[in-house]
């Protein structure tokens, strides 16, 4: 009798995380926003799958992060944790749903988790957010920071400029970084910043791991949109962004393909028909 070898895939956990930094081995995230895609993306390997705010620009077509509600994070939040059987699921807190108070944010991040099924949660900013973060963490939901480009702050800063460009803002940053750390957060995202002072962040930092997008090479590990490293926005390329595909063009020849095909009668075909 032969022997059928079951393979066991463990989830991706926090321990897990902060293992491969502790290892040097590099972290993965990309963003997903719906089952068909957390499931394209977790069969392919990546090690988180981030439920990013961005869903406010990439799924809805808004010009920013801010009016996404917490309701419609949870709803695409529930729809990626159906489709992840192996990466971490993190969910974005959307704006609004940690500012008002410990309390608020407390409740908010228990109810992401419980409706959802992610498993962590990330907030952006720095100290500020330190005592919402605790409250969350003390309640046994890891979460993950996110400095430099907080995009929810667009209208603080007025735009999505390279952030901490000077000597004063880059030590901010870099006492936040800490701030987060010793808060708890297991991870925190660097958006935007100049190489140099994410790699200082990333030396600096021993329990929390960086994870970068647009932040250099020697983070922790790196996030992309999952839509714009697939090239599905042609109208968007950022100096940071590595376009894996180029699936605009995937997806417009093959759709041009269905349209020309059904206004000929050539779809279906007998083949194709009961
Ligand atoms: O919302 C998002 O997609 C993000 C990533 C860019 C890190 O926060």
């Amino acid at each position: 009798m032969t022997e059928k070898k079951l393979e066991i895939v463990k989830p991706v956990s926090v321990n897990k995380i902060l293992q491969m930094k502790h290892d040097g081995q590099k972290i993965s995230m990309l963003t997903s926003y719906d089952y068909t895609m957390a499931k394209l993306v977790d069969e392919a390997g990546v090690d988180i799958i981030l439920i990013g705010d961005s869903a406010s620009n990439v799924m809805a077509g808004n010009s920013s992060t801010l009016p996404i509600t917490l309701d419609e994070m949870i709803y695409h939040a529930r729809s990626v944790a159906r489709g992840a059987k192996h990466a971490l699921v993190l969910c974005d807190m959307p704006f609004g749903s940690y500012q008002i108070s410990v309390e608020d944010a407390l409740k908010n991040a228990i109810r992401i988790v419980k409706e959802s099924g992610a498993s962590a949660v990330k907030l952006e900013g720095g100290k500020r957010v330190c005592p919402q973060i605790k409250a969350i963490i003390e309640a046994g939901i890891p979460v993950c920071g996110h400095l430099g480009l907080t995009p929810q702050s667009v209208n603080e800063f007025g735009g999505y400029g390279l952030r901490a460009k000077t000597e004063e803002e880059a030590d901010r940053l870099l006492e936040d970084a800490l701030a987060l750390e010793a808060a708890g957060c297991f991870a925190i995202v660097l958006e935007k910043i100049p190489a140099t002072l994410a790699e200082k962040v990333t030396k600096e930092l021993k329990t929390a791991a960086t994870i970068g997008i647009g932040a250099g090479m020697h983070t922790d590990g790196q996030v992309l949109v999952c839509q714009d490293m697939l090239g599905m926005n042609n109208g968007f390329a950022p100096k940071f962004l590595r376009k894996y595909a180029d699936l605009h063009s995937v997806i417009t020849t093959a759709v041009a393909s269905y349209v020309s095909d059904v206004k000929e009668g050539k779809f279906p075909s007998t083949e194709e028909q009961y």
